[in-house]
């Protein structure tokens, strides 16, 4: 596999998982409850009433995990943090036996070689927060920046990358707006006031870490899309732009120009939340690096009754059972542009498909998904070849789980996971991956005893 040989040496090729998606065990060993284990258990909140409270058993199983990590060959992990395991209230008494479950995780991958990346919140708020308004009370900020400094002291001898916001846009988009995620609101007013507040939030958590471990590298992860247009009428383009500004610009724009997009100012109108001088003083803080998530594209077109007066057409060609479409060319234009518009390093924090292939004979042939990963890091070394500064691949997912709102029914793991037995099982992918790994190994350690590193990008 040629390409592999643009990969500088030390590039991270890892995977990502999230707490909720694959702990289970939600409300042991003192853990409060979150915004999930509550939304769960609403009638018709999620597919098939599935719920988490086993979900892959990483809880009890974690060991077996991080072996299954090292048989991939992975030089780093992604995982997140379960506030409430930590603070049961949100803020206030800490939960040592939360806080003894990441650490001796991260001293497993530390011993096994790979290397941790944490993310704070991945959206499983403390209920005790919800009920006092979530993100559109003010206090959170505070709360929020002393649950990262509690943790950013508690692992920082041992984790130096730190992401505090999984793709905020999605949390605040569908938990609050469109209200298909937890909490399960939809009020434009209650997202504009917690728009400010996540803005602000995730700034205060980055200064506050900086300092107490300076030389630590903290960055949020924020979602992207490649948008199109269906045509070349400034109808469409206009309806395009506007689903970029608000899909990709939403969060970005603030956190690195210190100003508000003209789409938060359309989609919140009067409920547009005002800002101090002081307050952008405070948003725009050094961010060391961005994480990117990236899934899928989408064809815009001008609709008069659509969201921002825009609306996505249903995809084509291949799409995966997410029914996103898989568009490679789309990683390479995101890195490109939020390289461009941020100038900073970047790391793909999740980059994944959901396919359903079963356990054949202790084998998962997974082609479709191996197609994925391959013409995905092939997108990713072309970025780097045309100057992106892109350090590392967390593929989406390390195991199947527990998807949101779609239950189990959507598998994106690289490791099969039967959820009657709990056995995992290496889907052809992984081993894909694995080799992919092995191969660059090998050239950089050829590349750095003298010998030349090859620029050209052949097919797989
Ligand atoms: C992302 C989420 C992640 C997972 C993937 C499929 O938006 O961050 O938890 O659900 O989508």
């Amino acid at each position: 596999m040629p390409y592999t040989k643009l990969f500088p040496a030390d590039f991270l090729f890892g995977a990502a998982t999230s707490s909720f998606q694959i702990e289970g065990h939600p409300l042991v060993d003192g853990a409060g409850p979150s915004i999930w284990t509550d939304f769960i258990q609403r009638k018709g909140a999620i597919l098939n009433g599935d719920h988490a409270n086993l979900a892959c058993n990483h809880y009890e199983l974690w060991e077996q995990d991080i072996e299954l990590m090292k048989q991939l060959g992975l030089k780093a992990y992604r995982l997140s943090i379960s506030w409430p395991r930590i603070m049961p209230e949100g803020e206030g008494e800490i939960n040592q036996k939360g806080l003894d479950f990441y650490s001796n995780i991260i001293d497993k991958l530390i011993e096994a070689g790979i290397k941790p990346m944490v993310t704070l919140y991945h959206w499983d708020l403390p209920q005790a927060l919800q009920d006092k308004g979530g993100w559109t009370n003010p206090g959170i900020i505070d709360a929020f920046a002393h649950y990262s400094v509690v943790m950013n002291k508690a692992l920082g001898d041992r984790v130096t990358d730190w992401i505090t916001l999984n793709e905020p846009w999605v949390f605040m988009h569908l938990g609050m707006i469109s209200g298909i995620h937890a909490p399960g609101i939809k009020d434009l007013g209650y997202a504009a006031k917690a728009y400010k507040n996540i803005l602000l939030a995730s700034s205060k958590a980055i200064s506050r870490m900086r300092s107490v471990n300076p030389d630590h590298m903290l960055g949020v992860t924020c979602d992207f899309t490649k948008f199109d247009a269906d045509s070349d009428s400034p109808a469409d383009i206009m309806a395009m732009n506007k689903l970029h500004d608000y899909h990709n610009n939403l969060f970005v724009e603030p956190w690195f120009k210190g100003t508000i997009p003209e789409s938060a100012n359309t989609l919140f109108g009067p409920h547009g939340m005002k800002w101090s001088d002081d307050e952008l003083t405070n948003l725009v803080v050094p961010i060391d690096f961005l994480g990117v998530n990236y899934y899928r594209r989408n064809v815009a077109v001008a609709a008069k009754d659509g969201f921002l007066d825009a609306q996505t057409l249903p995809p084509e060609g291949i799409v995966t059972e997410m029914d996103w479409q898989v568009y490679p060319d789309g990683l390479y234009d995101v890195l490109k542009w939020v390289y461009d518009t941020c100038k900073v390093p970047l790391y793909v924090t999740e980059n994944g498909s959901a396919y359903d292939y079963p356990v054949v004979d202790g084998r998962v042939e997974d082609q479709l998904r191996t197609d994925y990963l391959k013409s995905h890091l092939e997108a990713c070394a072309k970025a780097i070849r045309d100057g992106v500064d892109l350090r590392g691949y967390y593929a989406w997912s390390l195991l199947d789980n527990f998807e949101w709102e779609r239950g189990y029914s959507k598998r994106f793991g690289m490791i099969h996971v039967d959820y009657e037995t709990l056995e995992r099982t290496i889907k052809d992918s992984g081993y894909c991956y694995r080799d992919l790994i092995r191969k660059h190994q090998a050239i950089s350690s050829k590349a750095k005893n003298g010998k030349t590193v090859n620029d050209k990008i052949e097919a797989a």
